[in-house]
């Protein structure tokens, strides 16, 4: 456990009716000058349009309905890890698809033989993304599955070269701190030798800061235990990346 920073502007937000942890839906970029900087710089490049039109009308959708999306400062940053392999990974695999928002970014970094598999628990919201994905022109690369990711990904028999795991967060792993622990097993099990393990929310927008105690809620427990766990797992070599609410990207070790 690494020792834990005590921050004076976090805080942990308890709804008053029914005393559950309610945390916030996490902007799709951070309101901090340097972030918005970087990401006026990201919209000077050259428009690959039609692709960045589907992606800016999906970012008004997902702002206006508060679905949660990776953004364009950390899309742009997937598409360009993916790229910068020398030969192309050929299975990625997309848990929590949402709206199709982040197998977009991933489907523009990859080559038409690629193919992306992401999963998603709401079936309106995989409807959402498969008119999306159509829409951008990315129907034949990428394959969305609806279900639960504990139910799905262990009936697939191939492993992946490169996994996002875009689920761990507290809302959806409600109290069971355990969850976020079993599905980083089963995305280490999935990812071949040498693969690439990308996963949202490191910081749980400042929630992971705070030091154990009775007050802090079950999910930020489980946010923490899953950030110590990637952190110190034996078969992963990893590094918190602090881009908007933080990315971890880890590569699975050759010999395991
Ligand atoms: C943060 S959103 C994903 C956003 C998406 N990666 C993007 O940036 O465009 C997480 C999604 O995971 C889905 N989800 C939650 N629990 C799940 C589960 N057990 N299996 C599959 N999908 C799940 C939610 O319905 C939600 O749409």
């Amino acid at each position: 456990m690494v020792q834990k920073i005590q921050p004076a502007h976090i805080n942990i937000h308890q709804s008053s009716d029914n005393g559950r942890c309610v945390l916030p839906i996490v902007p799709q970029t951070l309101s901090d000058p340097l972030s918005q900087y970087a990401l006026q710089l990201l919209h000077m490049r050259p428009s690959e349009s039609p692709v960045d039109d589907v992606l800016r009308e999906m970012e008004k959708l997902a702002a206006r309905d508060g679905i949660p999306i990776i953004g364009p400062l950390e899309g742009a940053m997937i598409q360009m890890l993916i790229q910068l392999y020398q030969t192309p990974p050929r299975r990625v695999l997309d848990i929590g698809t949402a709206i199709g928002y982040s197998a977009i970014w991933l489907a523009r970094g990859l080559p038409p033989e690629s193919q992306i598999t992401s999963i998603e628990i709401d079936p309106e919201r995989a409807e959402m993304a498969q008119h999306f994905i159509s829409q951008a022109g990315y129907q034949d690369r990428v394959r969305v599955l609806v279900g639960d990711v504990f139910e799905l990904l262990p009936k697939i028999e191939n492993q992946f070269d490169v996994i996002l795991q875009d689920v761990i967060k507290h809302i959806y792993f409600g109290a069971d701190s355990q969850l976020s622990l079993k599905l980083l097993d089963l995305c280490v099990e999935y990812l071949v030798a040498g693969g690439v393990l990308l996963g949202d929310n490191v910081f749980c927008m400042g929630e992971v800061l705070h030091e154990p105690s009775e007050q802090v809620p079950e999910q930020v427990i489980g946010i923490q235990a899953y950030n110590d766990r990637v952190a110190s797992h034996p078969q992963l070599q990893s590094i918190a990346i602090p881009i908007r609410d933080g990315l971890w990207v880890s590569r699975k070790r050759a010999n395991h």
